[in-house]
């Protein structure tokens, strides 16, 4: 049994690594709480494994190892009592490229992607830039979660409709899909022969006890058929920086599609990003469930302190270190310019579908989150007196 305690309250000095987070208010005096990376130090399996293979000395052109094919196959069936072939396997460098490559290997200009009306900013450029249409589904709040208005999509989906993005657990929202919900979905897609590309990005991160991540390609060999499941180490095990991420496409025509479209664009896998995934994978189970508890103490801290400040609200979050928080009351033209001029550096609402929202990262030591979440409540006192 391994008993090694690891700490995240450690305040790590990021302000010289060319980090994007960091870097972005490098001369001010703002607290960095925006793009979706955490400031906690890295599982020492991966720090070692890295080291090990730097030591080595020798870069070239390599290969995905084995052994992570079958730790993703392992990992697949034991946690979501899923069985996956390892040959349904595509490596690629990122989430997000894998999004693009799904709309451009699978749809034309004839065809429309289905995009969720709030969602992470690259749900909305991927089918444009791809060069097909997009269709925006709806999403509304509903006992406090984040879902697809299910009644709506039906409406919606016409003969140009092809695929659709799906983004589970939700950002920036934070709902973990339930069973009904995805079999709701699922059936929709089936019996209108779509495709679903599901981003399950943050399907380690889920903080509510009792509610389990299932990726919706699990639920049945129809949908199965009809997928894309796109995962990645990146935000679990804070290592965005190292590139490396992995679609499961089981049917074998879709697979060479997509396969197809990366071909020349998509450069190989960064070695160092393999390496570090495998140690994720395999070693990493203990520390990431030890980054759980101290993230969900951190959002129930944030969750009673926002909703404690006149004005802002935040609805409960079951997964990722993301909260979304309606500042709408507070009547803000700018809101994200305003709580930078409080010191507290946030992701713009609008960039996500929604300006009355603002995104905060808590992935962070709780010495940090405290500091900001002071700077934040002396804002809106000083909005309120003098609004
Ligand atoms: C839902 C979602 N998808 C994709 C990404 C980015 O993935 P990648 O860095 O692998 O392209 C993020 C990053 O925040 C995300 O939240």
């Amino acid at each position: 049994m391994n008993n090694q305690l690891f700490n995240f309250d450690l305040l790590v000095d990021r302000r010289d690594s060319d980090s994007c987070k960091w870097s972005l208010y490098s001369e001010v005096d703002v607290l960095p709480l925006w793009v979706a990376d955490t400031d906690f130090m890295v599982a020492p399996a991966i720090t070692d494994a890295l080291q090990r293979r730097v030591a080595h000395g020798i870069f070239g052109y390599t290969n995905t190892p084995i052994r992570l094919n079958e730790l993703i196959v392992e990992r697949m069936q034991r946690l979501y009592n899923w069985a996956i072939d390892p040959s349904w396997l595509v490596w690629m460098p990122g989430v997000v490229g894998s999004m693009h490559v799904a709309c451009r290997s699978l749809c034309d200009a004839t065809h429309s992607v289905l995009i969720p009306s709030v969602a992470y900013p690259y749900f909305h450029s991927a089918p444009g830039l791809s060069g097909c249409n997009s269709q925006l589904m709806v999403m509304t709040r509903s006992n406090r979660r984040w879902v697809i208005d299910l009644e709506k999509l039906a409406l919606q989906i016409d003969n140009s409709s092809q695929l659709m993005l799906f983004c589970n657990p939700h950002n920036p929202g934070g709902a973990v899909y339930t069973v009904s919900e995805l079999s709701a979905l699922a059936e929709l897609m089936v019996s209108n022969d779509l495709i679903v590309c599901s981003d399950e990005i943050h399907c380690d991160l889920v903080l509510e006890a009792g509610m389990p991540h299932i990726p919706i390609a699990s639920l049945n060999k129809a949908i199965e058929k009809r997928s894309i499941t796109l995962m990645a180490p990146s935000k679990t095990f804070n290592i965005a920086g190292l590139s490396c991420s992995f679609a499961i496409i089981p049917d074998e025509a879709m697979r060479l599609k997509f396969s197809q479209a990366s071909k020349g664009i998509i450069p190989y896998l960064n070695l160092l990003g393999m390496t570090a995934a495998q140690a994720a994978y395999e070693y990493g189970d203990d520390w990431n469930n030890q980054q759980i508890d101290y993230l969900r103490a951190n959002r129930d801290y944030l969750s009673i302190e926002i909703n404690r400040i006149r004005g802002l609200k935040l609805d409960p979050i079951e997964a990722t270190y993301l909260a979304w928080i309606d500042v709408s009351e507070l009547k803000l033209i700018d809101p994200k310019a305003f709580f930078e001029a409080a010191g507290v550096g946030l992701s713009a609402g609008d960039e996500f579908g929604d300006n009355n929202y603002l995104r905060l990262n808590f992935g962070c030591p709780r010495s940090l989150l405290e500091e900001a979440v002071k700077r934040i409540e002396i804002a809106v006192d000083v909005h309120w007196s003098d609004p």
